[in-house]
């Protein structure tokens, strides 16, 4: 269940709730409105800045009592030295409905001051990412001892455009909830069949075409490369197209692709067992595309937009691909599998030579592609890499608008040495050096004819530790870094 939001009527000191939300930036004078409200419960928050109890500073939060009538209790949660007030205003809203949640209040005010259309929809975005929760495996509590869920959120702002601002945070919050779920979802359940079933329903709720490939169709592409993958799973492996076109006709399309890969043991080149359950988020590039894809048909964007999702499961048997193997991809090259583990970038091969029939205007790939990726950026920025530099920047700075920071890594042609094959046209893996910047060059090796960009999501598609707006698990990432680039566009 989503928390549903409103607006509330933005007079605060007139607001009735169990809880408020004020958001304060670091030693700034809070607005009037807050001393209005103030008023009315004694003093307390003036006597507690006063005292500097609270600074503001980034994700700092304070609760206080508020009065017998009005407001029951107030949160102040600091935002810290704003430089981009829908970045501060997203995070303190999720910071909002997390503590909402977890204290059981079942609706929550959330206050930030005057609020533009653009802040309106952060907090949206916010309010949904903190309330955010996958408890569908987990049997509830005994009634008594069961806490409230948030039901409902209101945001402190009004007029159209505060009512655009909504609209548009609930649908991009819809989005990365869908993306979240997706991920969070064990392997057992979210399979390639579950992927294609969730296109499907999408597809049906806001009238887009889904094509959906499973093994048969693929091998009659000569898919080899995607094949190979999946030659060791029970599990029917999907190609996966959505075609949203709400653009003029003939406007070629922006592509979607996502890695979807339901879970990945490693094949043959097993993975050790020390946190391999982690690879069921190893489908968030294409839980990206399917969340994105919600949200842009809810957003209503006049733009036209394929999703492409390569989904499998990379397993074990007597029947796996070997290292050593050579297969055929869609447009004719020869791979040499080196490593097994390096699948993720087999599958993305033949879905790339497969989005090229869509004539389409730019590619944005997302994969949880390389460990290496962990290493070079860390949990913080997704690894960029592209063919065009114009559309690399346009991707990156999406990603920023989205709260998703990207960092552009060389595909520089020096690397292209790494990954000769002595008996195909190429192998699966370079090695350990400049491991993100190798698997960004195979791919590129199945680009023909369209400006393209990967992204490298290792790092930022969930986190192993609790992020403070969000617990551990999946981030969201890549949804909004999709959205914003496709909302650019349609601008
Ligand atoms: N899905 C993994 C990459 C990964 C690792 C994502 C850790 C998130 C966290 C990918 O399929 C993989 O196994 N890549 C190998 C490539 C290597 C064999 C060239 C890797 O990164 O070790
Ligand atoms: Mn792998
Ligand atoms: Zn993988």
């Amino acid at each position: 269940m989503t928390v549903s939001l409103d607006l509330r009527a933005p007079d605060i000191a007139a607001i009735e709730s169990p809880l408020l939300v004020v958001a304060l930036p670091a030693d700034g004078e809070p607005p009037d409105a807050v001393s209005r409200l103030d008023d009315q419960i004694g003093g307390a928050i003036g006597r507690t800045l006063a005292r500097r109890d609270f600074r503001g500073s980034r994700d700092e939060t304070l609760h206080l009592s508020g009065g017998a009538t009005g407001v029951e209790r107030i949160l102040l949660v600091g935002m810290g030295k704003v430089a981009e007030r829908p970045a501060a205003v997203r995070r303190a809203a999720a910071i909002a409905a997390r503590r909402a949640t977890s204290m059981g209040t079942r609706h929550v005010d959330f206050y930030a001051g005057d609020v533009t259309q653009e802040e309106v929809e952060a907090a949206a975005v916010g309010l949904i990412a903190g309330a955010w929760e996958y408890k569908d495996l987990k049997t509830p509590p005994p009634e008594e001892d069961r806490r409230a869920p948030l039901e409902s959120a209101g945001i402190v702002a009004d007029g159209p455009e505060a009512t655009s601002g909504l609209a548009a945070g609930l649908a991009i919050g819809e989005g990365h909830s869908l993306a979240r779920r997706l991920a969070m979802m064990p392997g057992n359940l979210c399979t390639p069949q579950f992927l294609a079933e969730t296109a499907q329903d999408i597809g049906a709720r806001h009238g887009l075409a889904v094509t959906v490939l499973g093994r048969d169709e693929m091998d009659r592409e000569g898919m080899g490369s995607f094949l190979s993958v999946a030659q060791a799973t029970p599990q029917e492996p999907k190609l996966i197209a959505l075609e949203y076109r709400r653009g003029p006709e003939d406007a070629p399309p922006v592509a979607l692709v996502g890695k979807g890969l339901c879970f990945d043991t490693g094949g043959i080149s097993i993975k050790p067992a020390q946190s391999m359950e982690l690879m069921k988020f190893d489908m968030c590039g294409a839980a990206g595309v399917l969340g994105a894809l919600e949200a842009i048909a809810r957003l209503d964007l006049p733009v036209n937009v394929i999703g492409l999702i390569g989904a499998t499961t990379n397993m074990p048997s007597g029947t796996a691909v070997k290292p050593g193997d050579v297969v055929r991809a869609a447009n004719g090259k020869y791979i040499e599998i080196i490593n097994t583990d390096a699948e993720g970038r087999l599958v993305l091969a033949d879905v790339l030579v497969y989005a090229k029939r869509f004539n389409p205007a730019a590619v944005i790939d997302a994969a949880t592609l390389t460990g290496a990726c962990v290493i070079a950026l860390g949990h913080t920025a997704t690894g960029v890499m592209g063919s065009d530099e114009a559309l690399v920047r346009e991707v990156i700075e999406a990603g920023s608008r989205a709260g998703e920071p990207g960092w552009q890594l060389p595909l520089w042609d020096d690397y292209r040495e790494l990954i000769k094959s002595d008996v195909a046209d190429v192998k699966n893996s370079g090695g350990r050096p400049a491991g993100t910047i190798t698997a960004a060059l195979f791919l590129k090796e199945f680009v023909d004819g369209f400006p393209w960009v990967h992204l490298d999501i290792a790092g930022t598609a969930y986190s192993e530790s609790d992020l403070v707006t969000i617990p551990r698990g999946p981030t969201g990432v890549p949804t909004g870094t999709f959205v914003e680039f496709v909302r650019g566009r349609a601008r």
